[in-house]
């Protein structure tokens, strides 16, 4: 499919679930290219009246700095400890609406936003969608930058094949300042085993497996647009 029509069908998913928000609000804002397409319709619907006494969370430094240009009331954890709803985009998708994020590099502050949020909706165009994580895309894995090759090697012991990511020729920085492992595993078959194994490393400041933590997937395609959600 064409870039221009990724474009819109992210477009599609991510205005769709920015219509699920209500007056009264805690929003916790997603970042990267389809997860701004909610942060910019959530302030028309605040600039046009629909939408009013909201406040939000960003997920990143990125999406802090897109929300201050447009207009929307920030807080943080602090101050609101609850968020209600959080829209945010994924690189893979399972049927159980286990996600691998972190394309962006931002997954750590996204899952300190989700792990608080009654209801995370994920926004994707179709081609996200996959049988089981980890045949499309690799796991992001954030470690701290001292002694990085010994996490590639406890990623390797775990049947992963580490990559560091760059930006130019240097290592990408997260908003943290460390650094990004990529990691592929090739198809995960338990991906909550895969999840506790990466928690329990020291070095490893977090890593791209969400897992039980999406209420909702909005997935635009070429047929329309598919709302799911969990019981
Ligand atoms: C940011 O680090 C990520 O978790 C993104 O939400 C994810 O990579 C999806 O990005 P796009 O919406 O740009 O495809």
């Amino acid at each position: 499919m064409a870039a221009m029509d990724i474009k819109a069908l992210k477009q599609q998913a991510s205005e769709y679930a920015a219509d699920f928000i209500r007056p009264g609000m805690v929003i916790g804002l997603g970042t990267g290219s389809t997860a701004i397409f909610a942060t910019r319709r959530i302030a028309q619907r605040l600039s046009s009246g629909d939408l009013r006494d909201i406040v939000a969370v960003p997920t990143s430094l990125a999406t802090e700095a897109a929300a201050i240009e447009l207009d929307i009331p920030l807080t943080t954890l602090a101050d609101h400890p609850r968020v209600d709803i959080t829209i945010d985009g994924a690189d893979e998708v399972d049927p159980d609406f286990n996600v691998i994020k972190g394309g962006g590099g931002a997954h750590l502050r996204e899952k300190i936003v989700a792990q608080v949020t009654e209801r995370l909706v994920i926004v994707v165009d179709e081609s996200k969608l996959s049988e089981q994580l980890g045949m499309n895309w690799a796991v992001p894995v954030e470690v701290i930058p001292f002694n990085r090759e010994s996490q590639a090697a406890y990623l390797r012991s775990l049947g992963g094949a580490p990559a560091l990511r760059l930006e130019g020729d240097e290592p990408f920085q997260t908003d943290q300042g460390n650094i990004i492992l990529d990691c592929d595993f090739g198809s995960i078959a338990d991906p909550a085993a895969l999840d506790v194994a990466l928690n329990s490393r020291a070095g490893i400041v977090e890593h791209g497996l969400f897992i039980g933590m999406a209420r909702d997937v909005v997935v635009a395609g070429a047929g329309g647009l598919r709302h799911m959600r969990k019981a």
